[in-house]
């Protein structure tokens, strides 16, 4: 057996430390997972810090999981996905959306948060910047600082009406080295939701800039009124500089299963497919085929989700509008209670004291970008009774 020193691994005093990428230093750890991680482990507190429902994936797509990997579907599978599973998506695309859908234009991606990894790998590098509507998804900032360029974040604002983005604002914020639009809409934490006239508007900035527009619609069925947002598939053409973002988690609850897919143009496939490959090579399998099941037959399944969601909506809704200090739009959709409380001067502190003194677990609104300060965030995909409790806690913590 050779030794440490034959091997060249002893200890040297002259060694120079090895550095990794500068901008790495600069990406904010989450400050969601900042506060979950004081209480995570522990029984006694009521968690709705994560955007995450309480009701597990149903089983009949449990079960094609488990048919497929009795049927041996173990193997790797192209990158862009199964076909099979292409296809399903195509045909659920264009089904809800009533617009003409090309397998082509799919690839199916390890989540959406890959999808938008993947975009980003694509469409951006140093020096560049991209334009986010914020309050938003910690994670949709940093993905620009990892890949090396600059998040310049756009606030809608909270008005007599609800949420809203000023367009001119958004507009005049772009440069020379703005390489794309992140919209996120039906938006998390806010659950805004961005007008079709708007949307148009968008579209045709872009095109007349050659600027990317990469929508993240990861909250697109879950509306509370109609069967889904208003969404760039409707009025995009398939060559426009677009980028649809969407996965399995939030319609199907599957978050733990990592799977979703992004819409591109055509052209950009083989260019996908390569990312896909030095990225994460393919989805599981198993899961690609669960898939198929999940967008062919998951209609009553995601209906129901909306109603029960509506539930937990109403229920915070009407309990946190009235306690004196807060200030809050009913949510359009997706399942988050975001709410301003009067002279909360630090949101993380306050959520850190809240689960300390009342069990109850929060988002702090700081963790959404420089707009969220502030405010908290509260998921509402959690049972009427866990609802009650929090919320009973919540007040008197407010008002005391
Ligand atoms: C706005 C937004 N986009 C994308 C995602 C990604 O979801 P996943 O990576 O689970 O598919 C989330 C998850 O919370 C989200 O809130």
């Amino acid at each position: 057996m050779k030794g440490l020193a034959q091997a060249g691994m002893e200890p040297r005093d002259h060694s120079v430390p090895a550095r990794i990428r500068p901008r790495i230093d600069e990406v904010e750890s989450s400050l969601i997972r900042e506060v979950a991680s004081r209480g995570m482990d522990s029984d006694d507190v009521l968690a709705l810090w994560f955007g995450e429902g309480n009701v597990p994936t149903p089983k009949f797509i449990v079960d094609a999981a488990k048919r497929a990997l009795d049927q041996g579907h173990v193997f790797y599978t192209d990158n862009q996905g199964i076909t099979p599973l292409r296809q399903a998506l195509a045909g659920y695309i264009s089904g809800l959306y009533g617009v003409p859908m090309d397998i082509e234009r799919i690839s199916v991606t390890a989540s959406g948060m890959s999808a938008i990894t993947v975009a980003m790998q694509l469409l951006v590098e140093p020096g560049d910047n991209v334009v986010i509507t914020g309050p938003v998804w910690p994670n949709c900032i940093e993905t620009v600082r990892i890949a090396g360029a600059d998040p310049r974040v756009v606030q809608i604002e909270l008005g007599e009406d609800g949420w809203s983005l000023d367009l001119d604002r958004l507009f005049d914020s772009v440069d020379e080295n703005t390489r794309a639009f992140f919209i996120n809409s039906p938006n998390n934490p806010t659950g805004w939701v961005m007008p079709e006239e708007q949307q148009r508007e968008v579209l045709d900035f872009c095109r007349g800039r050659g600027i990317w527009l990469i929508a993240d619609e990861v909250y697109d069925r879950l509306v509370y009124q109609g069967r889904h947002a208003p969404s760039f598939h409707t009025l995009a053409d398939p060559d426009d500089p677009v980028i649809i973002v969407n996965s399995f988690s939030k319609s199907w609850s599957m978050t733990g299963w990592r799977m979703g897919w992004m819409v591109t143009p055509a052209r950009l496939g083989l260019t996908i497919g390569k990312l896909i490959e030095y990225n994460f090579s393919c989805v599981a399998t198993f899961i690609q085929h669960a898939g198929i099941v999940a967008v062919e037959e998951g209609e009553p399944f995601v209906a129901e989700l909306v109603e029960r969601y509506r539930r937990g909506r109403d229920v915070v809704y009407q309990r946190l509008a009235g306690i004196d200090r807060v200030r809050m739009a009913l949510p359009e959709a997706a399942f988050y209670a975001f709410f301003a409380v009067d002279g909360m001067a630090d949101s993380t502190d306050f959520a850190i004291r809240l689960l300390e003194e009342k069990r109850v677990g929060l988002a702090p609104g700081a963790a959404f970008g420089p707009g969220g300060e502030g405010h908290l965030r509260l998921c509402f995909a959690a049972t009427e009774a866990t609802l009650s409790e929090s919320l009973g806690r919540i007040a008197e913590f407010i008002e005391r």
